[in-house]
Formats: structure tokens, C-alpha cells, sequence
């Protein structure tokens, strides 16, 4: 099942929507692998690309958000890095598992983070940036 941004997502900023567009699209990549059943070394690479892009995209987010003085910004930022050190986690469990099993937990972790975090945390800063 393909993982779709809509406009449910927006968070009034064309930026951050577009790279919450890539974190999907790189989630979607992991859905391909266990579909296709690809090699470890795929695997590896997208958790890396999962973990450099959102590490880009937390500092995009982060700056922003002390731009517009947003005044929940640490514990914002507080989810970001513990979602940081998750996905670290998941890359180290996929190196010392290796198995399909671990790659579909990491899948669906990764999309029901991305999902509530914006959601729950995310459309609070909207109103901020209209
Ligand atoms: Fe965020």
C-alpha cells in the first residue's frame, strides 16, 4: 500500500511540505524493498538516507520554528531527537537481525511516527505560519 501525502498534512509552510513529501517517499522507498524482497544493503541505504534527510529536515523544521518564536520549540525539538536516535536504533537492529520481520516493524514504526507526529505535533506551529 502506497503511504500519500495529502493536503491533510499541510502545515502552511510550502518548505516543510515539501520535504515531509520526501520523508514519505523514502518511506515508501522501505515499503518497496519488502515488497521486492531486496538485499540488506538496500535496506541499509534507505535507513541512512531516512536518518540524513530527516536530521536535514528536523534543522529546517527547528529553525523555523525559533524564527517565529515558537514557544513549545524544546519539547518540539525534543521529539525530533528522540526520533533521531530511533531510527539509529532500527539501522543497528536491521544490520544484527537481518530479517524481513524487523524491516516491516521499522515500516510501520516509521510511518505511524511520521503520520502522528505531524498530526498530533506539526499542525501546532501551523497557525504560526500562516
Ligand atoms: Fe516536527
Amino acid at each position: 500500500m502506497e503511504f500519500k501525502w495529502t493536503t491533510k498534512y499541510s502545515v502552511n509552510n510550502e518548505l516543510i511540505d515539501v520535504q515531509h513529501r520526501m520523508l514519505f517517499a523514502i518511506i515508501n522507498d522501505l515499503n518497496t524493498y519488502i515488497i521486492n524482497g531486496q538485499g540488506l544493503e538496500n535496506i541499509e541505504e534507505i535507513l541512512n538516507k531516512m536518518s540524513a534527510y530527516a536530521t536535514l529536515h528536523f534543522r529546517t523544521e527547528e529553525d523555523i520554528l525559533l524564527k517565529s518564536n515558537y514557544t513549545e520549540y524544546q519539547k518540539h525539538k525534543d521529539y525530533h531527537d528522540s526520533f533521531k536516535k530511533q531510527i539509529l536504533k532500527s539501522t543497528q537492529e536491521v544490520i544484527s537481525n537481518k530479517n524481513e520481520k524487523t524491516v516491516i516493524e521499522i515500516h510501520r514504526f516509521l510511518m505511524n511516527w511520521l503520520t502522528s507526529h505531524i498530526l498530533d505535533e506539526d499542525v501546532k506551529y501551523s497557525e504560526l505560519l500562516n
